[in-house]
């Protein structure tokens, strides 16, 4: 069974308290989810392998610990976009792709719209990034494509989470981790998450 950690940090409370809010507008709503992302960024990490390297200091020769691994840092489209600034702000060297899934109205599955990724993940961390964990179909599906590049450490990030979700990631990806900042009570009739923060998408880009 994945992993699932829930991380506990009074920043990422007090910053969850912004985005829960149906006050707040659309500057902070972004500038909030840009800075959890970094701080979710600090547990991902907490594991990270580094090899050593060789240098000089100022004064004298040392030794010092670089990231093993090249970073893949993957925002589902939309609201995932509105993490990737705080976590690429902590890893300047990580690319950058993206996954774009709608939900088909007649079997209501999440279908790719676009995919755009690193050719060869293999020997990379892969950081799946979407605030929402709903019914967890699009992360799954996200998951699926990014196996397909040979990913063998994928990893999870998220915010809100419904049980729901990290039921269905648990079950179809259970060699992937879950970090989230809040388990959340469950699914409404109309797939939100409760109590949740509303349409993540749209708060964030303002299109409500
Ligand atoms: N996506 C959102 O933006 N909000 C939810 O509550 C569930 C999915």
């Amino acid at each position: 069974m994945s992993k699932l950690v829930v991380i506990k940090h009074p920043l990422i409370d007090h910053k969850m308290s912004k985005i829960r809010n149906k006050e707040t507008g659309t500057k902070e709503f972004r500038e909030s989810l840009s800075e959890l992302g970094g701080l979710i960024t600090y547990e991902i990490t907490r594991d990270f392998t580094t090899k050593p390297k060789q240098i000089e200091t100022p004064i004298c020769e040392t030794t010092v610990y670089e990231l093993e691994k090249p970073v893949v840092i993957v925002p589902i489209l939309r609201a995932g976009l509105g993490m990737v600034d705080g976590i690429h702000n902590l890893i300047p060297s990580a690319k950058i792709g993206h996954i774009g899934l709608y939900r088909d109205e007649v079997t209501l599955q999440p279908q790719v719209y676009y995919s755009k990724l690193p050719k060869d993940t293999k020997d990379s961390v892969v950081l799946l990034v979407d605030p929402m964990l709903a019914s967890g179909g699009s992360v799954s599906k996200a998951i699926d494509i990014i196996k397909e590049t040979g990913a063998k450490d994928i990893r999870y990030v998220g915010l809100v989470g419904a049980p729901e979700g990290v039921e269905r990631l648990q079950k179809d990806h259970p060699d992937v981790p879950v970090y989230l900042a809040a388990l959340d009570s469950h699914l409404n009739e109309n797939s939100y998450i409760v109590p949740g923060l509303g349409d993540c998408g749209d708060r964030l880009f303002g299109t409500k």
